[in-house]
């Protein structure tokens, strides 16, 4: 595990140390990752805020899957950001797949896709899709994206690629929370996929902290995160 972590960080440190490179991120997912509605912004930007790392652009589109995300004007823009070099692209789907496409099919296209960011040059990290805040009753939240959350692990563990498990970091926030408080969150009112201001921010952190946390990510040997230990903890203890 220790020679296969070292292993994976070497080329890591390397480029974060190059010469003239600017170390930075994109985004590309669905909705849950996009400007208003998603953790990409506000939320992630704040947490790269007066970051060396920096944010070069969110390519999180409403509606994507695996498939859609490569017909619209984000895709090239991606590819090109790939080619600077020292790129870390966060890579998150589900939400729409899963209404249209089954597990197979998603890990062929998820797969796919993580691969031609990679050959264009991006770091792929991927992560798990956000949860979406729906209950059965106050504590007792369900949730249908498993399956695909499931798919995207075992894409990262195919290209042996860091992943980052949002969705099960978001359910257990949201279990501790209850129905009430994790509504605070929408976007609009019975809008439970989305998130406000409010919730980018904190859904933003959970992603951030899994950053810092991960072994293999370079973020954790480099101050290029900001910290919130106040939202942290809140989040830790299940609270708002
Ligand atoms: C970055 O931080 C500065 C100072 O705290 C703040 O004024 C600014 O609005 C922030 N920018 C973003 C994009 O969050
Ligand atoms: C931004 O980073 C610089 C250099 O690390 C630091 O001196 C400055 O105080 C920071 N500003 C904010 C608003 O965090
Ligand atoms: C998944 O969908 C594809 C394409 O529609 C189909 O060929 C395949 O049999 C399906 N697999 C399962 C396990 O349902
Ligand atoms: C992979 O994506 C490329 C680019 O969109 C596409 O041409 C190709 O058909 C895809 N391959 C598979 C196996 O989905
Ligand atoms: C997802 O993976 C976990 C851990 O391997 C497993 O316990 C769970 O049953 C899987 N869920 C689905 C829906 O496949
Ligand atoms: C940290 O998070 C709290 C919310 O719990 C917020 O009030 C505060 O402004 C944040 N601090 C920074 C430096 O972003």
């Amino acid at each position: 595990m220790l020679f296969k972590s070292l292993f994976q960080i070497l080329p890591l440190l390397v480029s974060v140390y190059a010469i003239d490179l600017k170390p930075g991120i994109i985004l590309v997912g669905d909705s849950t990752v996009k400007w208003d509605g998603g953790w990409g912004i506000p939320g992630f930007a704040e947490v790269l805020n007066n970051s060396t790392l920096k944010l070069f652009a969110d390519y999180g589109v409403s509606g994507a899957t695996t498939t859609s995300w490569q017909t619209g004007p984000e895709y090239p823009l991606a590819l090109e950001a790939c080619a600077k070099g020292n790129v870390w692209s966060y890579i998150q789907f589900g939400h729409n797949d899963q209404k249209v496409d089954n597990t197979t099919v998603f890990n062929a296209n998820l797969l796919n896709l993580t691969k031609i960011l990679r050959k264009a040059g991006c770091h792929p990290i991927m992560v798990t899709s956000l949860i979406r805040r729906n209950f059965a009753t106050e504590f007792v939240p369900v949730d249908i994206l498993e399956p695909y959350r499931n798919e995207t692990i075992k894409v990262a563990e195919i290209l042996h690629l860091p992943y980052l498990d949002l969705w099960k970091s978001s359910l257990d926030y949201i279990t501790k929370l209850g129905a009430t408080q994790s509504h605070v969150f929408n976007w609009g009112p019975g809008d439970n996929t989305h998130l406000n201001p409010f919730g980018s921010s904190y859904f933003a952190r959970i992603v951030a902290d899994l950053s810092i946390a991960h072994p293999v990510l370079p973020m954790h040997y480099f101050p290029l995160l900001r910290r919130n230990e106040t939202l942290s903890a809140k989040i830790k203890a299940g609270e708002l």
